[in-house]
This record gives structure tokens, sequence and C-alpha cells, in this order.
């Protein structure tokens, strides 16, 4: 059976960690769940870890969190969009902007609600995805102070999503720099300098970071521990909290090499090949998994023997050499999903998804002194505010 199996204790371990450099820090951190895409056990799991802060880019998994950890911050990711901009302020404490009008959206829903929205404006620093440009930004917040209904919580940036430009220590010195012009120019404190991903930890783990970024958005890192910067994975932290396990189908010894002419017309991309020389053989298993469930390229067999030849919608094919494992129909070829991958795993209705161990057992034995502290950032005060989260959590439980 194809399932992605969900190693709860590697998972509690790496957020422990990540808490930990962001305490050292003096940071907070908010954690990015949109990899889950609502997955409801490894949400259990997380509020049993003590996630109280959480981001993703689509509101539907924010109600799902919603429901599973009714007191957590939510932080809604990605640029709202008009047609939502009332669900965004229902769903999200706090969003990320970069445009004045949606801003000015966002204050009239908020308005109507009678609460506060909070906001953290994006400044582009060379990712060149969101962001607005360093030469409007002081118009651009004026502006903003002026809504009743908003509360700019500070500047923001990201690096490394769009064009993996490398993150630096003077793109870092420029949020800093702009937060204290903005201080200056208003009079007024800006709190928060969100100062990234996954992709700024390096910096921060070699002490480079400035201290005045004060949070941070981490997704990849927490939930398969990667180095965005470097490759692999980030030293304390654990790669194996996701394993993909797929099932043998068919396995034969064959060619290698296809006999007959190739061409590249076929539906999905055709995958790097290794060399083979002419009238080469070996063992090809088939597995029931394909380009349809997940990014085939995403995968890496954990037997490193293994080679994924090749995939298309539904079954894909492993080089597996000699067969060293004497694999038989049945057998389960297992893998690490890249962050591409996993995502797609864990949105696709036909692959199953289990929590180890299982959420009831996670949960009953887990043990207190491992809790971790990852509170809201912007504790909420305001009381509409809470009453309609308290409104919305009641309206669930009936
Ligand atoms: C705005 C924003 N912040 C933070 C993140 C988290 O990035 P990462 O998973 O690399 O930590 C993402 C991407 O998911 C994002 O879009």
């Amino acid at each position: 059976m194809n399932r992605v199996v969900i190693n709860l204790e590697a998972l509690q371990h790496n957020i422990r960690v990540i808490d930990g450099w962001m305490k050292a820090h003096n940071a907070t951190w908010t954690l990015v769940t949109k990899v889950l895409c609502g997955h409801a056990d490894t949400l259990h799991a997380l509020q049993t870890i003590g996630v109280r802060s959480m981001a993703d880019s689509r509101l539907a998994n924010l109600q799902m969190i919603e429901r599973i950890v009714p007191d957590f911050e939510s932080w809604y990711l990605r640029l709202p969009h008009m047609p939502a901009i009332d669900r965004v302020v229902e769903l999200a404490d706090v969003s990320l902007n970069t445009e004045i009008e949606t801003i000015d959206a966002l204050n009239e829903a908020a308005k109507k609600r009678d609460l506060i929205h909070r906001v953290v404006i994006m400044i582009e620093l060379g990712d060149l995805r969101e962001g607005i440009l360093p030469g409007t930004l002081v118009d651009f917040y004026k502006h903003a102070f002026n809504l009743s209904n908003i509360e700019v919580l500070g500047v923001g940036a990201n690096l490394g999503c769009l064009s993996g430009a490398v993150p630096t220590i003077d793109q870092l010195m420029q949020l800093v720099l702009y937060r204290e012009l903005l201080e200056l120019k208003f009079e007024r404190k800006l709190p928060m300098i969100s100062g990234g991903s996954s992709s700024v930890l390096p910096i921060l783990l070699d002490g480079r970071m400035p201290k005045q970024v004060n949070h941070f958005r981490i997704g990849e890192a927490a939930f398969l521990g990667t180095d965005l910067i470097n490759g692999g994975t980030m030293s304390g932290l654990r790669s194996d909290a996701f394993t993909l396990e797929t099932e043998v189908v068919e396995i034969k010894e064959k060619g290698l090499v296809p006999l007959a002419e190739t061409t590249t017309m076929t539906p999905f991309q055709t995958m790097d090949q290794e060399e083979f020389e002419p009238g080469a053989r070996g063992y090809r298993a088939l597995v029931t998994m394909g380009q349809l469930d997940t990014d085939m390229t995403g995968l890496r067999p954990l037997n490193s023997n293994y080679v994924v030849a090749g995939a298309s919608s539904d079954v894909s094919v492993i080089n597996v050499g000699n067969n060293p494992e004497g694999l038989r129909i049945g057998d389960t070829i297992k893998f690490r999903p890249s962050y591409g991958a996993l995502v797609r795993l864990m949105l696709g209705p036909y692959v199953e998804k289990v929590v180890t161990p299982p959420i009831d057992s996670y949960r009953k034995d887990f043990n207190q002194d491992m809790e971790v502290e990852v509170p809201p950032v912007v504790p909420v005060e305001d009381e509409e505010t809470q009453d309609l989260k308290q409104e919305r959590v009641e309206a669930k439980d009936e």
C-alpha cells in the first residue's frame, strides 16, 4: 500500500531544536504549516507539542487548524486576493501585504466586524516575489498607519522562495534600517522585523543575524530539516520526519536501455537517465505511484543503490540493480520526499497519510517536559477579536 508515514518524534525534535535557536536569538517564530495541507493528526501533534503560532497560504487549512488548535494565532501567508478579503479578516490574525488597495479592503472588512486586523508589510529585497519597492516605503506606511482597523506590526521580507536568491546580511540589515527610518519618520514603534524563512537559518546559526530581526516564518526546515543554502540537512535537525512507502507491483530483470528510438514527446518530462552500456540488464521494480501523485523527480530512494528510472501518471519504474534485497511483489520501496514532492503527496487524495506513533498514543504518552512553547507572536488583546474567535470555535463545536 502506498502511504506517507509521518514520524512525530522527528517532527517534535525539529520543532524543539528550532525553538531553541529562536530563543537564543530572543526571537519569536511562526510555524509554516502549508505542507501539511490541513492533515488532522499532524495538527493534533503540533497542538500537543505546544505550537500556537501557525501560518498557512490556504484559508481552508487555517480553518482546519482552528478546529484542532482553537487558541492558535493564525497567519495568512499568501498575499490576500480581493474575493477572499472577508475570509482573511475572519480567519487570520495577521496577514502579509504589499498593496495599498488590499490593505484598504482589509481595513473595511475589519471595520465591519469591529476588530483590528494586523499586517506585516513585505519589502522587496531581491527574491523578486512579493514586496513593496523601498522607494515607496514612506508613502505606503503613511497610508497604512492612518487606517482605523489595521495595526501595522512591522516590516518583513521573503528571501530565497522563488528565485533561490541566497539571503545576505546586507539584505537583513536593510530591513533593520528601513524599520529605523520608518520609526523616526512617523515617531512610532514598529515591533516586528519578520526576517524570513528557513533559508535564513544558516545566517542565524552562524551568529550573523542582526539582533533586531526578531521574527521568523519557518516551514521546510522544521518538517524536513533541509539546509536551503548549503544543501543536505541542517546540523541538529532530522530529515526523517516524512517517509513515502510505495508498493511493488512488478519486478523483473529487463534490459535497461530502450531498444527503440526515443523521443521527448512524452506526457511527462523524461527523467535524467543513468548511462548504461547497450544490452545492459538489471531488475526493474514498478511501483503504483506516479506524476499524478507527486513530483517523482523529488523522491530519493532510502536505498541509495536504487534509482527512479522514469514515471508516468500512475506508475513509476525503479532500477534496483541486481535486487540485493530480494524485492518481491507486495514489498515496499521507501523514499524521502523533497518539499515539493511532499506537498503534492499531502494534498493528493490517493495516498494514505499515517502518523507514527498513532495520535492517541502519542498524546497519551507525551512527556510534558518535552512541551515547546511557540506562543502567539502578538497576543490578541482587543475583546472583539477574542469574541469572534470564541464564537467561531463554539460554532464548530455544535
Ligand atoms: C511568505 C513566506 N514566508 C515563509 C515561508 C516558509 O518558507 P520555508 O518553508 O522555506 O521555511 C514561505 C513559504 O512557504 C512563504 O511563502
